[in-house]
């Protein structure tokens, strides 16, 4: 399998190939931290040489639409790694992790706090699917992308999920049972870095935000994190944090993930 990163990665690089290695395939991996996709050569080219010598494909862009170009060419499978819109991968495994915690989707708040980003994107469209209760609370001018949330709207219809989108942090925690964070400035924001604290500072999820969920309410994140921005060490070093049973559940998801693309 290939593994196409534009971005840095510990959890999707690392799970992607020892899931891959110790299903008895291997990986290649095309470094892309210098040059784009599709700059040295077409993104169309890039496609139909790989789908001749490999078995499937990771791609971690900045657009998304390079990952949509790939897989409109290549004739195996693309797998979303992240892009600037979406991270379905995460949300697969956010939500094993929640299945694996609590046993069922429904009947349990779900909030997320913080910047309405690729993360927030794709735990909206599987929450939506699995017929959550979903809470998003983000600063003004910060919410996630109108056409997601419309499309999950649309789901939600089928499947009884509910979707909130809100400014107020406390109106989304209070009597959640998973309380979720990722980071204010994503990769390729960093320029952004410290306007965006400023904006977020409300946004932090600190124990006295804790307070409002439920008693045995669980704490999530992505990772990589930064303790004293989108979250207070008094949460992530807690015994309530769940982190690193989703990093993980990186590794299990992506191997059911490419047993179900790639068997033969
Ligand atoms: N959560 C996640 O995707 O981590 P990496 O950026 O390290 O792959
Ligand atoms: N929103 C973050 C997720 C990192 C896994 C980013 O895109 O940098």
């Amino acid at each position: 399998m290939a593994l196409i990163f534009e971005k840095p990665s510990l959890r999707t690089r690392v799970t992607f190939d020892v899931g891959m290695t110790g299903m008895g395939g291997n990986v290649v991996f095309l470094d892309h931290s210098g040059t784009k996709l599709g700059e040295r050569e077409s993104i169309k080219d890039v496609a139909k040489n790989l789908e001749r010598w490999v078995h499937g494909i990771v791609a971690r862009t900045y657009k998304n639409k390079s990952v949509v170009e790939l897989a409109e060419h290549a004739a195996i499978p693309v797998i979303n790694g992240l892009t600037d819109l979406l991270h379905p991968c995460q949300a697969l495994t956010d939500y094993f992790t929640i299945k694996e915690r609590f046993g069922a989707f429904r009947n349990i708040k779900f909030a997320y706090v913080g910047d309405g980003n690729n993360t927030c994107h794709s735990l909206i469209d599987g929450g939506a699917k699995l017929g959550m209760e979903l809470w998003i609370a983000t600063p003004e001018g910060f919410e996630p992308n109108h056409r997601i949330v419309s499309e999950a709207e649309k789901t939600a219809r089928d499947t009884g999920a509910q979707i909130q989108i809100v400014n107020d942090p406390v109106e989304a925690v209070r009597g959640a049972g998973i309380v979720y964070t990722d980071v204010w400035a994503s990769m390729g924001q960093e320029a952004e870095t410290e306007d965006r604290a400023a904006v977020f500072a409300d946004y932090r999820v600190d124990s006295e935000l804790m307070a409002y969920a439920r008693p045995d309410a669980v704490f999530m994140h992505c990772l990589p994190a930064h303790r004293g921005y989108e979250v207070a060490p008094s949460v992530i070093d807690s015994p309530q944090s769940i982190v690193y049973d989703q990093a993980e559940n990186r590794l299990h998801v992506q191997k059911a993930i490419l047993y179900l693309l790639i068997r033969r």
